[in-house]
């Protein structure tokens, strides 16, 4: 739930907000943050990893949500970001983020993404493969800098998570490979190009992790590695980026790690390695995303048709589905859904909430306990603030929901909802 979620007088209240009376006001399906919750969560990373480890840093992965207002946000909170492609980089842009702060991830950046990456200056381009390093290196020659870098390695660690999400294993489109010491070898490739500079090592094992010792076995080996490049190539790597994937709950029943376990298991491993290998200590950062932002988001929607098999399922339709929140349909993901204007009341029935999409497998929540629906009720469901707005689509013509923030008994519209006008606007 987010932080400040409460019920009165069986409403679902939100930042002192109402959610019946703002989906009324806004409309649904309506994507509603927390900002306390968004606020105070960014707060907690920084203060549990610089209270344990002071030369750190937290990267917000921008690519779990992304506006100009939560990147005007981060930006106050003191984090960096992480974009994953010219478009994100945009975002960042027009808010002036500082492009110092700027870290630039993905598996095929184009050449044009990486110019216009390195002429604006950003912070740091993890590397992921050979061919991108003679990229960036002619681009950066051509621009006339040095162009700080890191190498992204797969650690070959097998994180406990979704395989679609999983990263960081042997098998991995991401990063440089360590079999055959493929990524070793290309550390020597890295030192030598003339217009980049090795600054650090980055690897992300996966998403929705709940078990911490994965990071810790993740840290063993970035470590040993730096330890290697030192032995072999008498070169210091100064900074180590852990990655993001931390797991919430979107569950009661789930139990994740909390922030500060995370950062206790992170820090001292790397603390502890790095004693062992006698290695000063470097930069430290993760880059979270789910964990940052999720719990603080909902999406509301409004009951428009309700269907009862008798013996098989009753299902709820929405006014959304698989255009504002397509992970159920693609992972399974659940969900703990509450009718806001009924909230007080025992969830009795056990509904699927299906969306108004032209397909079977269109639902937000399968099989879950829900109080008595009707039609026109609000439609609540917890969970949505990562990897949702970022994922919508157009499907069926589906406008993509406006954003809201609520705060202090105040809401905001951060993001307009679309228009039909936005939709074809880009047609000839
Ligand atoms: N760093 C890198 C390089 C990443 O690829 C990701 C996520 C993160 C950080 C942030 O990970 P997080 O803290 O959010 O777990 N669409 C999927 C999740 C894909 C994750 C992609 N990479 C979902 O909806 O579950």
């Amino acid at each position: 739930l987010p932080e400040t979620a409460e019920v009165r007088d069986d409403h679902l209240f939100i930042g002192g907000v109402d959610m019946v009376e703002l989906a009324r006001k806004e409309g649904t399906a309506l994507y509603v943050f927390d900002e306390a919750d968004l606020r105070h969560r960014m707060e907690a990373y920084r203060e549990a990893f610089r209270s344990r480890y002071e030369n750190s840093d937290i990267i917000y992965a921008s690519k779990a949500f992304l506006n100009k207002e939560v990147a005007r946000i981060a930006e106050a909170e003191g984090l960096c970001l992480d974009v994953s492609g010219g478009g994100e980089l945009a975002c960042a842009r027009s808010v002036d983020f500082p492009m110092e702060r700027v870290f630039v991830h993905g598996n095929n950046k184009t050449p044009r993404e990486l110019e216009e990456a390195i002429s604006a200056g950003v912070g740091r381009i993890v590397l992921d493969s050979r061919i991108e390093l003679a990229r960036v290196n002619e681009i950066a020659g051509r621009l006339g800098v040095v162009q700080d870098v890191y190498m992204r390695i797969t650690p070959g660690v097998e994180a406990d998570t979704h395989e679609y999400i999983r990263t960081g294993c042997e098998d991995s489109k991401f990063g440089f490979t360590m079999r055959e010491d493929f990524a070793f070898k290309c550390v020597g490739d890295v030192l030598a190009a003339e217009n980049v500079r090795l600054a650090g090592l980055h690897c992300h094992i996966g998403s929705q992790i709940f078990a911490l010792h994965s990071f810790r076995e993740a840290a063993a080996v970035m470590v040993e590695f730096m330890a290697r490049i030192r032995d072999t190539y008498g070169h210091e790597i100064t900074e180590l980026d852990l990655g993001g994937g931390l797991g919430i709950a979107y569950l009661a029943e789930h139990q994740p790690s909390s922030i500060d376990d995370f950062a206790e298991v992170t820090c001292s491993a790397v603390r502890d390695l790095c004693a062992l290998h006698n290695l000063p200590l470097p930069r430290l950062l993760v880059e979270p995303g789910r964990s940052l932002v999720a719990p603080a988001g909902v999406t509301l929607y409004t009951v428009g048709i309700l269907k009862t098999l008798p013996g098989i399922r009753k299902y709820v339709a929405i006014d959304g589905g698989m255009s504002d929140n397509i992970r159920t349909a693609l992972y399974h993901a659940d969900y703990e859904p509450t009718i806001a204007n009924k909230a007080g009341q025992p969830r009795e029935e056990i509904v699927t909430l299906c969306g108004k999409h032209c397909e079977s497998g269109d639902a937000v929540v399968i099989d879950m306990p829900l109080q008595k629906a009707d039609l026109g009720d609000i439609v609540c469901v917890f969970g949505t603030g990562a990897y949702n707005m970022t994922m919508a689509s157009n499907y069926n013509g589906q406008p993509r929901p406006a954003v809201v923030f609520v705060r202090d008994g105040a809401s905001r519209v951060v993001t307009r909802r679309e228009t039909y006008e936005d939709l074809y606007q880009r047609d000839l």
